[in-house]
């Protein structure tokens, strides 16, 4: 079946060192049909209490010209053996919106993830953010903060790891991160995207990292698609050659599990379906 892997970060991203080539010949050796580039632009700095982190965060500051050149080039240089997308992975905040408007719209984007990493001018993946409240407390911020970004920037086609926070918590998720306790809020976001006429993207990195659920968790995937929400991506969110397509397989039967029969990639900011039809390849993706 078609298998397509459509949120990757090469050394374009602050995060990652891999040449975008060898993520390519990985993908092509693991017989994808698609992938997308989705390099990562978190343009507000969060303040992190001055830690020396601090002074990082400006790699994730995307130089989109140069990203832009060698993803064409090879393209073209694949075209043929597998189809290549140019995306961007935007990291959003209400403070950023007018700039994150201008790099949506300022580049001829395949495919754009919007995503929340930054919280109240921390970055959850530091336990400042955590120390600013009760892990409750604080994951229930996410997906406030998550609802206040949709609401001030929404030229995305979908919705990025939406709990992505939960990774993170000291201590772990178990017990804290439960669907109900935020079902309200999580319900106001998935109703803006199906309103909106925006997606959500199933994030196999949490399969990657040992969690039993994907970003989104089995509940919400089925919360959307019991309010009407249709369009889904995958995505590994790989940032190096070998996570490239890992867990994709889960990926889609868990899709399937949770009512969905199609999953989309996007090119020119427009979706295109393709069935899920399982078991797909038993290669090991
Ligand atoms: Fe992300």
């Amino acid at each position: 079946m078609y298998l397509t892997d459509v949120h990757m970060h090469s050394s374009f991203s602050g995060d990652s060192e891999e040449p975008m080539e060898n993520m390519i010949l990985k993908a092509i050796d693991l017989g994808l049909s698609e992938i997308c580039f989705t390099e990562h632009e978190d343009r507000i700095l969060p303040v992190n209490s001055g830690r020396k982190e601090e002074l990082d965060f400006r790699c994730f500051w995307l130089d989109v010209p140069p990203y832009m050149e060698r993803l064409m080039k090879l393209r073209d240089k694949y075209s043929g053996r597998i189809k290549v997308g140019f995306g961007i992975e935007i990291g959003m905040d209400p403070e950023g919106a007018d700039h994150n408007y201008a790099v949506a719209s300022g580049y001829p984007f395949d495919f754009i993830i919007g995503s929340t990493h930054y919280v109240d001018g921390y970055d959850v993946y530091y336990k400042d953010y955590w120390k600013q409240g009760s892990p409750e407390v604080q994951m229930g911020r996410y997906f406030e903060r998550t609802l206040e970004n949709i609401r001030s920037f929404n030229d995305f086609d979908v919705l990025g790891h939406i709990d992505f926070a939960a990774r993170y918590i000291p201590g772990g998720h178990e017990g804290v991160y439960t669907f109900d306790r935020y079902k309200e809020v999580i319900d106001g976001i998935l109703t803006f995207l199906i309103e909106n006429g925006k997606g959500l993207e199933i994030n196999t990195k949490a399969l990657r990292v040992g969690m039993k659920e994907p970003h989104p968790s089995r509940d919400i995937l089925r919360r959307y698609r019991e309010l009407g929400g249709s369009v889904i991506t995958i995505g590994s969110d790989a940032h190096s050659a070998g996570e490239v397509g890992t867990f994709i397989r889960d990926a889609l039967i868990i899709l399937k599990e949770c009512g969905f029969s199609e999953y989309m990639t996007f090119s020119g900011r427009r979706f295109s379906a393709h069935k899920i039809e399982l078991p797909c390849s038993e290669k090991d993706i």
